[in-house]
């Protein structure tokens, strides 16, 4: 099994190796603190030792949902907004090929009616995503297309209280109780919530869903490796044992709060000193189409937990080298006031040689017989020389490959920097207040009662 690598010696020459090292007094007090459950938010540091810790009993149970979830649906729409959906989502789109969604639902709709006799089932279902947004539109195309298939819905919201997820999940169960009966749609619903409190446990009682609990002490945005994100994960075909594994593995290495010896303390070292310096942005960079989401997961998970008293990196992301051909113009040659992380996957996820052509028409023989894959990773090379030499440090991780092993520590990897690096910066990396102003302006213009 390998390790993820972090790199910041590209960025040598906007962090000196000395200046992070002046940084160790302040990461050993942010280890102490986390660690020792000292700190602001502490009550929501469970995540910290949670690759081990996790509630194995509720785990096993995870797994065999999913497999039931396998085997009588076609679909399984997740219903959540931030922390309660965007892990899952990171996962299932990194781990899955590219149009694995397309290809299920073409399947079961191809092969509607050798679904009651079970073939076509079992590998993973479609995941489809709802209650993100407040879009009427979205919500009517969805229940327009599964009309025809057999469907499962995991709910999960923490507070249970959350508007959007409630929208979507009142439309959904209304359908599914339409189609099964409430009895059988009931046997269909999984609620994923606070173990007690709640509209969506008090729900859940009533109608008799099965029931995972997200534990206290680990809020939204830390809780991918929950049944938050576990049970949509292994669903879709994905072990999360290995992903589990990952996680252990990473926290295990990143333990020892020495700089010398810990990657992820040195990237959250890293983007302190480097938003001292007046690198107020920090761009996620990724090369993969498959790792959108997980940068969509990263600016929830570092927006939220340090964007706030005034303070915090923004945290934007890019999609290369898509978005060389848009924001690449900005991020060479606009305001200095930005640093890039870069996601690189060193193993091929898969191979495509580039074909010899007589005619050479395109003139792009020259690339004739290398793979798109070593096109793609001298495209990253060059971006880095071109961006470094227009004033943009380049910070690196590596996965050795896209799989369970290496996301579950690139998961671990975030998350951990995250509450280091909050604790640098002086601010409670476990709390969002600020994500409550826009809804009492909403309840107030809807006519919620009490607002
Ligand atoms: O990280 C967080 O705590 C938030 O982003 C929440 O995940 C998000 O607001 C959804 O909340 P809930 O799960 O309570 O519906």
């Amino acid at each position: 099994m390998e390790y993820i690598r972090f790199d910041a010696s590209r960025a040598s020459e906007f962090v000196k190796e000395y200046e992070l090292a002046a940084l160790q007094p302040a990461v050993n007090a942010a280890h102490a603190t986390l660690h020792g459950k000292t700190g602001a938010g502490a009550d929501f540091t469970g995540w910290v030792d949670l690759p081990l810790m996790y509630d194995r009993a509720e785990f096993a149970r995870v797994k065999e949902c999913a497999a039931r979830i396998r085997e009588d649906s076609d679909v399984l729409i997740v219903v959540g907004i931030g922390g309660s959906y965007l892990g899952a989502k990171a996962v299932i789109e990194a781990l899955c090929p590219s149009f694995y969604n397309i290809e299920r639902i073409a399947a079961a709709k191809a092969h509607a009616g050798d679904r009651k006799n079970g073939k076509n089932r079992g590998k993973g279902v479609a995941v489809l995503f709802a209650g993100n947004s407040i879009s009427a539109s979205y919500l009517a195309d969805l229940t327009e297309l599964i009309d025809d298939l057999d469907v499962s819905v995991n709910v999960i919201s923490k507070s249970g209280t959350t508007t959007e997820p409630a929208i979507a999940f009142r439309v959904l169960k209304a359908h599914m109780e339409a189609k099964y009966g409430k009895a059988g749609a009931a046997k269909r619903i999984y609620a994923t919530t606070d173990k007690a409190r709640g509209a969506l446990r008090q729900m859940a009682t009533e109608e008799g869903y099965e029931t995972f609990v997200i534990p206290d002490d680990v809020g939204g945005r830390y809780s991918v490796l929950t049944p938050v994100g576990l049970l949509p994960v292994a669903a879709a075909g994905i072990d999360p044992d290995k992903l589990l594994a990952g996680a252990g593995a990473a926290h295990a290495r990143y333990i020892d709060p020495d700089l010398a010896k810990n990657d992820c303390y040195t990237y959250a070292a890293a983007r302190n000193a480097l938003l001292a310096k007046g690198k107020l942005i920090e761009i996620l960079v990724n090369y993969e189409p498959a790792l959108h989401y997980l940068t969509e997961w990263w600016k929830q998970l570092y927006g939220e937990s340090e964007g706030k008293d005034g303070k915090g990196l923004f945290p934007a992301g890019v999609d290369f080298s898509t978005d060389l051909h848009s924001m690449g113009q900005y991020i060479q040659d606009g305001r200095r006031a930005l640093f890039e992380t870069v996601l690189l996957v060193d193993a091929p996820i898969r191979s495509l040689t580039i074909a010899p052509d007589a005619a050479n028409l395109d003139g792009l023989n020259y690339l004739a017989g290398m793979d798109v894959d070593y096109v793609n990773k001298q495209a990253a090379e060059g971006t880095y020389l071109a961006h470094k030499d227009g004033g943009v440090p380049n910070l690196f991780l590596h996965l050795p490959a896209l799989d369970e092993y290496s996301l579950g520590q690139a998961i671990y990897f975030f998350e951990k920097a995250c509450g280091i690096s909050g604790y640098l910066l002086g601010v409670n990396p476990f709390n969002q207040p600020g994500v409550e102003a826009y809804k009492k302006n909403m309840f107030r213009l809807l006519g919620k009662p009490g607002y």
